[in-house]
């Protein structure tokens, strides 16, 4: 595996809509970012990626763009994203933004020539059908729940696809005046001065045609999208096309969200020529997932944690780099899922991070993660946003539970536990807006915010800088960013413990996953304590007792 300039950097999410309002409109903005990009250089982090900020109706919070080449007033403008871009250059930071090409908005000028003249040069933009007696083309579900098919605005007989939500229509890569008007316009933000995107759900852009139906999965008599994607082929040809046309002539980086791609496929996304950089493990956030829904979910352990993190290092070990992950702006925050109810403490999220920091990938934090921001306590429906929770709920009450049990089996899967504003202080709003914030704060922001973890030696914010500086130092940069690595006492029930080998020395990291203690017994001598999240370590010759949750990076004398 060639070595890349990224390697050893730490990147961060923002999403802007709830990071800092600077115009007391309720919601984040451009401005906003610019004014904290002194205190994330200061944290650590090198590469931004924004969640998107494109012109957008926001059903999906502008994961449906109706521009691509304009920044959507709630944001700011044009004049402002080129400002962030000169800001972050200045500090050596780079920003990549989120590419969102397997679906526009509705409201995208195409799909409404498309509506105009499903026969013209826009209606082969997109996926669209005629459909006799009232039968639709394939029986897939989509993923926020209903079929892919809905009827063109206009028409009687005609009918187009979405993978998502109705706003949402799919653009059809199979016209390749359609790739070139999107490889047109990556090159136009890459121009300038963009370090790269994160790549939104792109493994939908290939569907198996010409449409057939799959094995109905539900009592509703639709067939999972997944079901779709396991038999088609062929995506690595548009995927090694928009990389030959777009990010290798930029020397861009670009990290996918890649859900079901086949395993004997990883070195084609991300080996040394791969269609990607990197891309996201999502072992850990998909474990447990149901075809019923979120309801039927099974609650992930800290065994399976283990096996999943240890299965995804396994696979790509000499393959690829992975991008590593406890939370983003589709899950759970990772400290209130990961976490067993009740044992959600400082101690245990400094366990999460030691482990998210010292897997080897590259680390990508989300907002709010390096202060230890938790699940919003959820009551009823009313107060959700993210339209995916909104169809999960159904999909829970459709089986049964009350709005009670439904509220309690989706919230705490629901997207917006990650949407809630940023919590900057224990002023108003917890210091995100001057107005009022598009979704509520988390009512925890006077115990949980930055102001009172900022000089605090012990706050998680302070434990996050240290595994960030840590990861920089010199010393034993080759090791946390290169080192091989080697896990350990696998069978040992809640402990996840592994060797880093580097050049210049060895490291082990062991994580107490439980609120018990444990012991286990070193094969080599430490020399040195690197992390410790607890104020002890109780080690005596070789037997080494943790507290529960505690998590330790000792250098070995080997
Ligand atoms: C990705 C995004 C998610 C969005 C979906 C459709 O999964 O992360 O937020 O809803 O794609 O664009
Ligand atoms: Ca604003």
């Amino acid at each position: 595996m060639k070595k890349q300039w990224w390697h050893d950097k730490v990147a961060y999410q923002i999403y802007p809509k709830s990071f800092c309002d600077s115009n007391g409109d309720g919601i984040g903005d451009l401005q906003g970012i610019i004014s904290k990009l002194d205190y994330l250089k200061e944290l650590g982090v090198d590469i931004l990626w924004l969640s998107p900020i494109y012109c957008s109706p926001l059903a999906d919070q502008g994961y449906d763009i109706s521009d691509y080449y304009n920044i959507d007033p709630r944001f700011g403008t044009m004049q402002d994203m080129d400002e962030l871009l000169a800001e972050a250059k200045k500090r050596d930071m780079y920003i990549l933004m989120d590419l969102v090409v397997n679906h526009c908005s509705d409201e995208h000028e195409w799909f409404q020539k498309a509506c105009q003249d499903p026969d013209g040069k826009y209606g082969k933009y997109f996926y669209i059908e005629d459909v006799k007696d009232g039968k639709l083309p394939c029986n897939w579900r989509s993923y926020f729940g209903g079929s892919v098919w809905d009827k063109l605005p206009g028409h009687e007989n005609k009918y187009y696809y979405h993978a998502f939500h109705k706003k949402q229509p799919d653009l059809n890569w199979e016209n390749p005046q359609v790739r070139e008007e999107i490889y047109q316009m990556i090159n136009w933000w890459l121009d300038k001065g963009l370090a790269g995107f994160r790549i939104d759900a792109i493994i939908n852009i290939k569907k198996v045609l010409p449409w057939r139906d799959f094995v109905v999965d539900q009592p509703e008599g639709l067939s999972h999208i997944s079901n779709m994607l396991k038999e088609a082929t062929g995506v690595g040809e548009f995927l090694g096309e928009m990389r030959d046309r777009t990010f290798k002539p930029h020397n861009a980086f670009t990290v996918g969200e890649v859900f079901n791609e086949k395993p004997e496929e990883l070195a084609d996304f991300i080996g040394d020529d791969g269609y990607f950089s990197t891309k996201f493990d999502f072992s850990t956030t998909i474990f447990g997932g149901s075809p019923k829904g979120w309801y039927d979910r099974k609650k992930i352990t800290a065994e399976d944690y283990k096996h999943c993190c240890f299965e995804s290092q396994k696979k790509s070990e000499g393959i690829g780099f992975l991008s590593n992950i406890i939370e983003n702006h589709d899950e759970p925050r990772g400290v209130s899922h990961y976490l067993p109810d009740g044992e959600v403490n400082d101690t245990g999220k400094k366990m999460l991070a030691t482990l998210q920091f010292f897997l080897k990938g590259l680390p990508f934090l989300y907002q709010g993660q390096e202060i230890g921001m938790e699940n919003y306590p959820f009551q009823s429906i009313e107060e959700v946003d993210d339209i995916s929770t909104l169809d999960e709920y159904q999909l829970a009450r459709n089986a049964g539970l009350t709005p009670e049990e439904a509220i309690k089996a989706v919230g705490c899967m629901s997207r917006d536990n990650a949407r809630t504003p940023f919590q900057w202080n224990a002023g108003t709003n917890a210091g995100f807006t001057s107005g009022t914030p598009w979704l509520h704060v988390n009512p925890n922001y006077k115990q949980i915010n930055l102001a009172s973890q900022k000089n605090d030696p012990d706050s998680v914010y302070s434990y996050y800088r240290s595994l960030i500086s840590l990861r920089k130092n010199e010393k034993y940069r080759e090791t946390i960013v290169h080192g091989r690595l080697t896990p350990v006492w696998e069978d040992h029930h809640n402990l996840m413990a592994f060797y880093r080998t580097g050049p210049k020395q060895t490291l082990l990291v062991i994580a107490n996953y439980q609120k018990d203690s444990q012991t286990v017994t070193l094969e080599h001598d430490v020399q040195n304590v690197l992390i410790n999240n607890c104020s002890d370590l109780k080690l005596h010759d070789r037997t080494l007792l943790l507290e529960g949750y505690q998590a330790v990076v000792l250098e070995l004398s080997v």
